[in-house]
This record gives C-alpha cells, structure tokens and sequence, in this order.
C-alpha cells in the first residue's frame, strides 16, 4: 500500500466501487452521483473517488481499455484494498438482432478470445459468469427503465482482445448463438472477482451495432441511456 498502480490509502475504496472505462466518465460519475466526493488515486492520470450514495460509501474508478488493463486494477483493489464488489458500466456493440442501439446489456456471461483465463485454467474452457446477487438486484431495476422506453437485455456476450480485428463469420456465429453484445473486459472482470471470492457485474450500453445497420445515438442519446445503465449498476453496487 500504496500498490504500483494505485497511490490510495487502506481504508480510501469503499467495498462497492463502480468501473467505468474511461477516467473521464469515473470523475463525471464521481461529481454528479457521489455526495462528498474526494479523490483518493491519480495514478497515470487515472483517478479514483469515493463518497456517498443514498448515505452509504461508494467508490468509482476507471478500468481503462481491456482485460489486461482491468484486471491490473481490480486485482490491487479486491487484494489490496478490501474492495468487495465491482460494478462494470460501460459501453458495447451490439452482435444479436434483437439488440438495438440505446439498449442496456447485463452480462450474465462473457466468451472470450483472452488468453487470460486460458493461462488460469489450461486444462478447461473456464466459464466467467456474473455474481448472481448482483445481477439479480441490477434486474430488480428493469422494468421501471422498461417503462420510460429503455429495453434491457439479460444474457452472454463476448470479451475481445481485438477492437479492429474478427475472424470471418465469429460474430454472425456469436450472434446466432445468441450473444447479445462485444465489448474489451468482462470475462477478465468476472475471472479476477471469482480469484479472490468477490462481486462482480457488468452493466453496459449499445453503442454501436456490428451486424445491423441503423441510426447512431445522438449526444443526448448517449447521456439518457448511459444514465439508465448506471441506475441498473447503482441498484446493484448498493444492493
Ligand atoms: N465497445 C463499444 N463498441 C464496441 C465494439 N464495437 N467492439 C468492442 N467493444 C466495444
């Protein structure tokens, strides 16, 4: 303490902490959903908050891009700092048919092409699956964003090691098998919670389709529906 990647002290992190992506989207979070909010770490410009939500100590910090990138960082966290449950709240693209652009994702599981888990289990294609009272809380919160219009979906997706690179036909077949989405980390998020006997879901919106052509989100798009899938991982991260 503090760890290489990490300047905050023991005690700093709440047990829940959110995880977005992006620095800019965990300070965003911090200053307009935490109350009291300090920040505790700013390692390569990576910065970490905790305050209150509703009362209760709440943390925020950003995963950056990746598995490799998350693992690093909630590795320090659920170790090092008694973190207890990680909320991803991110971003994805869409893969089934079914799943349209502004739609939230709950990832109950997540294939993945990584390595990562490979070199955890060699012998096995090991599973990483959400933690089920995280996720069952998260969807506890569904039908009151169903009922303003945002539809939320419940299944696997896959965590890709490549954002600009696909096998010919993986994601058809991915979609086919019914995968809702990709995106860059869970399958490391839900491994490295499993490692060290903690808590973890992954909350995410459609960004972008990869198989159906249709209309971008606008700006404001993006904030409402973001919104939605951070009631989804607060519902969770409090629960
Ligand atoms: N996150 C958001 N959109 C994505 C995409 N198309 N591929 C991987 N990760 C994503």
């Amino acid at each position: 303490m503090p760890t290489p990647h990490n300047s905050a002290k023991l005690g700093d992190f709440a047990p829940a902490l959110l995880m977005p992506g992006d620095p800019l989207r965990a300070r965003r979070i911090a200053e307009t959903v935490l109350a009291d909010s300090r920040e505790v770490t700013s390692v390569r410009g990576n910065s970490g908050f905790t305050g209150t939500y509703q009362g209760r100590p709440l943390s925020v910090m950003a995963s950056g891009m990746g598995m490799p990138s998350l693992t690093i960082y909630a590795t320090e966290l659920f170790r090092d700092y008694g973190v207890k449950r990680i909320i991803r709240v991110g971003t994805c693209g869409g893969l089934s048919s079914e799943v349209e652009v502004g739609d939230v994702v709950v990832a109950l599981g997540a294939h993945t092409d990584s390595h990562m888990n490979v070199a955890r289990f060699p012998e096995i294609n090991y599973a990483p699956v959400a933690s089920w009272p995280l996720l069952e809380a998260a969807m506890r919160e569904a039908p009151a964003l169903e009922a303003e219009g945002v539809k939320v979906h419940v299944g696997s997706i896959m965590s890709s090691d490549h954002f600009y690179f696909t096998p010919d036909g993986l994601n058809e077949r991915l979609a086919q098998y019914g995968t809702l989405a990709v995106e860059m980390e869970t399958a490391g998020l839900y491994a490295v919670a499993a490692e060290f006997g903690a808590e973890a879901l992954t909350v995410l919106t459609v960004s972008d389709h990869l198989l159906v052509s249709g209309p971008e989100m606008t700006h404001e798009e993006r904030e409402t529906r973001f919104a939605g899938a951070l009631r989804l991982a607060l519902a969770a991260a409090m629960s």
